[in-house]
């Protein structure tokens, strides 16, 4: 995918399940979850998946790429929890994660939530300075939260 180009999103389908497991593997290693878990988020009570995948590429190509990107959102009352989101390596800063954000942020708003909150290591430098690029504010820290003994920041953007 190129600058510029925008992702084309819409909301995930069984058949996803595959490379959603994929991409969780390779981006959250000990902590991805599993088949059964990314399949359960699906169809979850609150719960919303969006993905991304590069649009056509013209005539004869297929309608759309791989999946490059997603986000799990979890909405209870007020307050809605961003659970997920990543981006493939080779397809990073290209907007991919600040366009999956706008359309949770949108589910989120939609169901009633009034802020989004997610938890990410401190020492998680890209997708802390992407949080804080977004909006986001920290509101909490979790000492020696993660297995590796580092801390939690818990973030909170206001719908
Ligand atoms: C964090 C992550 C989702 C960002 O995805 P992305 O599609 O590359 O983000 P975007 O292209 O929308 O970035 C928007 C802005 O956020 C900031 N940003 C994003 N990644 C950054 C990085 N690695 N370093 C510094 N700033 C970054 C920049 O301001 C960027 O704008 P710019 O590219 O014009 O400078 C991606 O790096 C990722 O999947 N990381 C691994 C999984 C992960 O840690 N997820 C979060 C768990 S809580």
């Amino acid at each position: 995918m190129s600058a510029g180009e925008p992702p084309a999103l819409r909301i995930a389908r069984p058949a996803d399940v595959s490379r959603l497991v994929a991409l969780e593997a390779a981006l959250f290693g000990v902590d991805a979850w599993s088949a059964d878990l990314v399949a359960e988020e699906l169809t979850g009570p609150g719960r919303t998946v969006v993905v991304a995948a590069p649009p056509a590429g013209g005539p004869g190509t297929p309608s759309a790429g791989p999946v490059v990107g997603y986000a799990v959102l979890g909405v209870a009352g007020d307050v809605a929890d961003l659970l997920r989101i990543g981006v493939a390596p080779e397809a990073r800063r290209t907007g991919v994660a600040t366009a999956l954000l706008a359309a949770v942020l949108d589910v989120a708003r939609q169901a009633g939530a009034e802020r989004l909150l997610l938890e990410v290591a401190a020492g998680n430098a890209g997708a802390v300075a992407f949080y804080a690029h977004a909006g986001f504010a920290e509101i909490h820290r979790r000492p020696r939260y993660y297995r590796d003994g580092s801390d939690a920041l818990v973030l909170q953007r206001e719908l």
